[in-house]
C-alpha cells in the first residue's frame, strides 16, 4: 500500500471489504490500541502501518473470530484475555456460574474444582465473587491453561485458583464440595460451521455420541462424594444424562435452560 490513508479512508474500505463497518472499526481500535470513540475523532488522523492493520482485515475474512484477532473477549460485563488456543466463553455459560453461584452461596461451600477450565473464565468469575472460595482448575491443554492463569493475574485472584494440567481430577486427592464443568460436548460427526474450526478441537468434541465426558464426570462426582455436580451440556443431552444419573443413584437433578429456551446443563444433588 503505497497512499497514505487516512482512518477514515482506511475505514471505509475495511467496511466495504468485510461487509461490517463495527468489526473494521473494532479491528482498527485493536490495532491502534484505541477505543472507537478515538477512531471517531481523529479520522483525518493518516494510518500508520495500514498493511499490519489490513492484515487483521484478512484474517477476519478468512473467518477467523474476532475475537482471536482482538485477544479480547466480554464474558459476564467483564472483558477477559482470550487468543488462539482456548475455546471463546460463549455468553450460555454464564447460566452455568449463576446456578452454582446460588449453591456455593446458600451451602457456604469451601471449595470447589473445575475440570476443563480452558480459558478460565467460570473459575475467575467464582473467585471474584467469593474471596474465601478455593478452586482447582484442570485442563489437558497447556496453552488453555496459560491463559486462564493470565485472567486469573489479570482479575487479583491467582491466589484463589490452584491450576493444574491434567485429564479430569487425575492425581488431584483433594476432597470437593462441588465439580463444575462445562466439558466438551459435541458427537464427532456433528458439521461444525467454519468459525469453529479455530478452535481447539478437543475443547468442542465429546466422543461419538458427545455426552461421553459428561459420563465420565459424573461418574467422577459420585466416585469422590462430592455434594454437587454442575454441569453445561447439549440441548439434546437431557434425556440420556437424566437416565444415566439415576442408574448412578442421583435422583435430585435440576435441568436449565439456555436463553433460546433450550437445555442447557444441570444442577445435581448428591448428598444433602
Ligand atoms: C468447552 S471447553 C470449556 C472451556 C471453559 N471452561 C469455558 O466454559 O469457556 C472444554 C475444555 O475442556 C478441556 N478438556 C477436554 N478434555 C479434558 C479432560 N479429559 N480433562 C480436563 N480438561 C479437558 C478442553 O481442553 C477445553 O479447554
Amino acid at each position: 500500500m503505497s497512499r497514505t490513508l487516512s482512518i477514515r479512508e482506511a475505514l471505509k474500505t475495511a467496511s466495504k471489504e468485510l461487509g461490517n463497518a463495527k468489526e473494521a472499526a473494532l479491528l482498527l481500535a485493536s490495532h491502534l490500541e484505541r477505543d472507537r470513540l478515538w477512531l471517531m475523532t481523529h479520522d483525518q488522523v493518516p494510518l500508520e502501518d495500514p498493511e499490519g492493520y489490513f492484515a487483521l482485515v484478512s484474517r477476519r475474512k478468512a473467518h477467523e473470530p474476532i475475537e482471536y484477532i482482538t485477544r479480547k473477549v466480554s464474558f459476564y460485563g467483564e472483558e477477559f484475555f482470550i487468543r488462539p488456543g482456548a475455546l471463546i466463553p460463549r455468553p450460555e455459560t454464564e447460566l452455568l456460574i449463576d446456578r452454582a453461584r446460588e449453591i456455593i452461596a446458600s451451602e457456604k461451600l469451601e471449595r470447589v474444582a473445575e475440570i476443563g477450565t480452558g480459558s478460565g473464565i467460570i473459575a475467575v468469575m467464582l473467585a471474584g465473587f467469593f474471596p474465601d472460595l478455593q478452586i482447582t482448575a484442570t485442563d489437558i491443554n497447556p496453552e488453555a491453561l496459560a491463559i486462564a492463569r493470565e485472567n486469573a493475574r489479570r482479575f487479583g485472584v491467582e491466589a484463589q485458583i490452584t491450576f493444574i494440567e491434567t485429564s479430569y481430577l487425575e492425581g488431584i486427592n483433594q476432597k470437593f464440595d462441588m465439580i463444575l464443568s462445562n466439558p466438551p460436548y459435541i458427537a464427532r460427526d456433528f458439521p461444525l460451521e467454519k468459525p469453529l474450526g479455530y478452535e481447539p478441537q478437543n475443547a468442542l468434541f465429546g466422543g461419538e455420541r458427545g455426552d461421553e465426558i459428561l459420563r465420565e464426570i459424573i461418574d467422577i462426582a459420585v466416585a469422590r462424594g462430592v455434594r454437587y455436580l454442575a454441569c453445561e451440556m447439549g440441548y439434546d443431552q437431557r434425556a440420556p444424562l437424566d437416565d444415566y444419573m439415576h442408574e448412578k443413584g442421583i435422583d435430585q437433578v435440576r435441568f436449565y435452560q439456555d436463553y433460546s429456551g433450550f437445555d442447557r446443563g444441570f444442577i445435581a444433588t448428591l448428598k444433602e
